[in-house]
C-alpha cells in the first residue's frame, strides 16, 4: 500500500541497486518512473533507447518491487518542438506561444503532437506491456496543470469551429443559442467563429461556455486514444492518471476519468493551503501553514475518490517542504505520518511519497525527498516507517469503503458558470463549495462527491453548493429518490446554452420548488446583512437573491432576509437557499438537516475531523494543542487514545 516516485534517470546507475535495496528494506511496494523522460527514451526522431529503462526496472524488480510506468508525454523533447513547432500551445490570455524549458507545452488540439503521443506510447507500452514487474500504468502527468487546459493557438480556433459545427449543425441555430442578435454578433457561416479572447470587452457567455466544453473535450480526446494503446499492449494492468482538481483546470474529471481503473491525487497539502489562503489573514494561515488546512487534503481524496466512486491512489505525497508554493514551509513535526493515514481514512488504496530524492539540480531542488541530495534520511522517513506500521496494524486494506450518507454534486459546469459570469466579485465557486464541504467535515460526516448522471439512492442528504445548470434527467432523478436536497443559489439559474430561464431561476427546479428568483444582487464579501433563521441572527452576503415563494401552499419560509423576505425555502425534501452565509450558519443549519435525516454527527472541536472507513472510525487532530475527545473512554481504541496529542490522530472501532 505504499510507493514512491523515482527518476533512475537523474542519478548514475552505480547507484540505482543501492536505492532499490533500500526502497525495499523501507516496506515499499511500488515505484512510479518514466513520467517525464521522453529526451533520454527517444533522444533523436525514431531513434529509441529503452537500455537504461530496461535495467532500472530489472534493478527494482530484483529486489521484488513492483513498476508503475509513467508515459511521457507531459514534457515532448526539445526535438519535437522544433521539428513541429506547431505543437506548442497559445496562451489565451496574452497570445503568446509557450515555448520550450518547463513541461506541459503542448496544444491538446494539436493532431501531430496526439500521433507523437500515441508513437511514443506505443513504443513504451509493447516493451513493458507484458513486463512482470510493470504492473500498472499512469499516463502523462497532472493533465492541464500550469493552467494548460485552453489554448489560444490557430489550431484551437480550427477545431472549435468543427465542435460547434457538430453540436449546433445550422448556423442560426448557433446564433440563436449564443443570442447573437445581441451586438451585432451574428456569424454567416462556422468560418467566421473565432475563439472568444482577444476581444475589446466581455465576448458572449454562451461562446465562452461553448469554448469551456469544447476545450474540455480537447483533452478527454487526447488522453482516451492513450489509455486505449496501453489497454492493447499491456492487458490485466491497471491504468491510473493522477488528477489535477477540477478547480484548478476546469476540465470535466469525471469524463477524463471514466476509462481508467482508479483515479489519482498529488497530495501537497501546504502548497495547496499557502495558495488558497493566500488572502486569509496572518493569524489564520499560521495556524495551519505547517499542518495543512483541515479540509484541504480530504476535500481532494473525496473529489478523486469520487471520480470513479472506488478507492484510489495519492500518486505523489509531500515529504517536506516544496518549491512551488508563495512560501514553502517545514511540515510539523508527525505530518506526514498524520497526511498518509488521513488519505487511507479517506479512501487511499496506496500512498507514494514523491520523491525518493531530493534532485540537486534544476527546477525542483529545493522540493524535499525521501533522501536528501546526500543520501541521508530527511526528516520524512521515520514518518513513512512510522506509518507503514500503523497502516499495517489497522489492517486497513481490509476496511472496505461504505457509501457515505451524504452527497455533494459537483461538475464542471458549475465552474465554468461562475468564472463566466462574474456578476460579484466575491461569488467564487471553489469557495462556495468549500465552505459547504468543509462545515459538513467539522460535524464528522463522511462525504462522496457525486457528478449529475450518479445513482443518487441511498444517500440520506444531498447538496448541490453550486448546480446552475440542470437537466428535465436530473430532476426526475430528484423525485425518483429518498433523499434531502439543499441547493444553494444559482442552482438551476441557466439554461444548457446561458441563457436566463424563461420562467425565472431555478428554471426547471421550479418542478420540486415553485419559487421565482426576482432579482439578483451580489454584495462585497465584507459586507454582510442578517439573516435569520431559528429565532438567531447569521450572516448573509455575496450573492442574495430575492423570492417568490407563493408558488405553492407547501413552500415554507425557513429563513428570511433583514426585511423579512425569504432567503431559503423548503418544499418537503427540496431546501433552496437564495444566499450565500457564514460558516455559523452552515454549521448549525447543516447539524439541524443531518439530525433530522438521521446522519450521526461530531461535533468536537473546530480543529478535530472524524472520518469513518469500514468499522474504523478516525480522529485527527490539526490543532497545536492535546484535547481529550468527547468519546466514550470505553470505545475500543486500536491506534492513540482519548487523549489525542498535537498533530496526533486516534483510531477506534465501531
Ligand atoms: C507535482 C508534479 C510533480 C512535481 C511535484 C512537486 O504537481 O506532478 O512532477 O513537480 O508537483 O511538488
Amino acid at each position: 500500500m505504499f510507493g514512491v516516485c523515482y527518476y533512475p534517470e537523474h542519478w548514475p546507475e552505480s547507484q540505482w541497486d543501492e536505492d532499490a535495496k533500500m526502497m525495499a528494506d523501507l516496506g515499499l511496494t511500488y515505484v512510479r518512473i518514466g513520467e517525464f523522460a521522453w529526451s533520454r527514451l527517444e533522444p533523436n526522431p525514431g531513434e529509441y533507447d529503452f537500455a537504461w529503462l530496461d535495467k532500472s526496472v530489472a534493478t527494482l524488480a530484483s529486489v521484488g518491487l513492483k513498476v508503475v510506468m509513467g508515459t511521457p508525454t507531459a514534457t515532448p523533447p526539445k526535438w519535437l518542438s522544433d521539428l513541429y513547432p506547431e505543437i506548442l500551445p497559445v496562451d489565451p490570455d496574452t497570445g503568446r506561444t509557450r515555448g520550450f524549458g518547463s513541461r506541459r507545452h503542448y496544444d491538446f488540439s494539436s493532431p501531430i503532437y496526439l500521433r507523437e503521443s500515441l508513437r511514443i506510447t506505443e513504443a513504451l507500452a509493447r516493451r513493458y506491456g507484458s513486463n512482470n514487474a510493470v504492473v500498472g500504468w499512469q499516463t502523462d502527468n497532472e493533465l492541464c496543470c500550469h493552467d494548460t487546459a485552453l489554448s489560444g493557438s490557430e489550431l484551437a480556433g480550427q477545431a472549435f469551429q468543427d465542435w460547434c459545427r457538430r453540436r449546433y449543425v445550422n448556423i442560426d441555430q448557433l446564433n440563436r443559442d449564443w443570442g447573437n442578435v445581441f451586438w451585432s454578433m451574428e456569424y454567416r457561416d462556422f468560418t467566421e467563429i473565432e475563439l472568444p479572447i482577444g476581444a475589446v470587452t466581455e465576448t458572449s457567455p454562451a461562446h465562452r461556455l461553448a469554448y469551456r466544453r469544447f476545450s474540455s473535450d480537447q483533452v478527454i480526446n487526447y488522453h482516451n486514444p492513450m489509455v486505449e494503446m496501453i489497454r492493447q499492449h499491456a492487458p490485466g494492468k491497471f491504468i491510473t492518471h493522477n488528477f489535477i482538481p477540477m478547480n484548478e483546470t476546469a476540465v470535466d474529471n469525471f469524463a477524463l476519468a471514466a476509462p481508467l481503473d482508479f483515479t489519482s491525487y498529488d497530495n501537497y497539502p501546504l502548497g495547496r493551503t499557502d495558495l488558497l489562503m493566500t488572502d486569509a489573514p496572518a493569524e489564520e494561515l499560521r495556524r495551519y501553514m505547517r499542518t495543512g488546512h483541515p479540509d484541504f487534503a480530504t476535500y481532494y481524496h473525496d473529489q478523486t475518490r469520487g471520480l470513479l466512486n472506488r478507492g484510489f491512489w495519492v500518486m505523489e505525497q509531500q515529504p517536506g517542504p516544496v518549491n512551488w508554493a508563495n512560501n514553502n514551509p517545514r511540515p510539523a513535526p508527525g505530518m506526514i505520518r498524520f497526511w498518509t493515514l488521513e488519505a487511507f481514512a479517506h479512501g487511499a488504496d496506496c500512498v507514494c511519497y514523491f520523491r525518493w530524492r531530493q534532485a540537486p539540480f534544476a527546477q525542483e531542488q529545493m522540493h524535499a525527498g525521501l533522501l536528501r541530495p546526500d543520501n541521508s534520511k530527511s526528516e520524512a522517513w521515520p514518518e513513512a516507517e512510522q506509518a507503514m506500521a500503523e497502516v499495517a496494524l489497522l489492517d486497513i486494506e481490509n476496511q472496505p469503503l461504505q457509501k457515505a450518507s451524504v452527497a455533494i454534486i459537483t461538475g464542471a459546469e458549475g465552474l465554468w458558470v461562475s468564472d463566466i459570469e462574474r456578476q460579484g466579485e466575491a461569488y467564487d465557486f471553489n469557495n462556495v463549495q468549500l465552505s459547504y464541504y468543509s462545515t459538513l467535515r467539522e460535524l464528522g460526516v463522511n462525504i462522496d462527491f457525486i457528478s449529475v448522471d450518479a445513482d443518487f439512492s441511498g444517500y440520506k442528504l444531498i447538496v448541490a453548493p453550486s448546480l446552475p445548470i440542470v437537466d428535465q434527467a436530473f430532476v426526475d432523478k430528484c423525485r425518483a429518490c429518498n433523499g434531502q436536497f439543499i441547493f444553494g443559489p444559482r442552482a438551476g439559474a441557466k439554461t444548457s446554452e446561458f441563457a436566463y430561464p424563461t420562467s425565472l431561476p431555478p428554471g426547471l427546479l421550479q418542478q420540486l420548488i415553485p419559487i421565482r428568483v426576482l432579482s439578483v444582487e451580489t454584495l462585497r464579501a465584507d459586507c454582510q446583512e442578517p439573516l435569520n433563521w431559528n429565532s438567531h441572527i447569521y450572516k448573509s452576503g455575496i450573492w442574495r437573491e430575492q423570492l417568490d415563494a407563493s408558488g405553492s401552499n407547501d413552500n415554507e419560509i425557513i429563513a428570511s432576509y433583514e426585511n423579512g423576505e425569504a432567503a431559503i425555502v423548503r418544499n418537503q425534501r427540496f431546501t433552496y437557499m437564495a444566499t450565500l452565509t457564514n460558516r455559523a450558519f452552515l454549521l448549525d443549519f447543516f447539524q439541524q438537516h443531518c439530525q433530522q435525516a438521521d446522519i450521526q454527527t461530531y461535533r468536537f472541536d473546530e480543529d478535530i475531523r472524524i472520518s469513518q472507513r469500514g468499522n474504523l472510525m478516525f480522529a485527527f487532530n490539526y490543532s497545536q494543542h492535546q484535547q481529550v475527545l468527547p468519546l466514550d473512554p470505553n470505545v475500543s481504541f486500536v491506534l492513540g487514545s482519548i487523549t489525542i496529542d498535537p498533530h496526533g490522530v486516534t483510531v477506534w472501532k465501531i
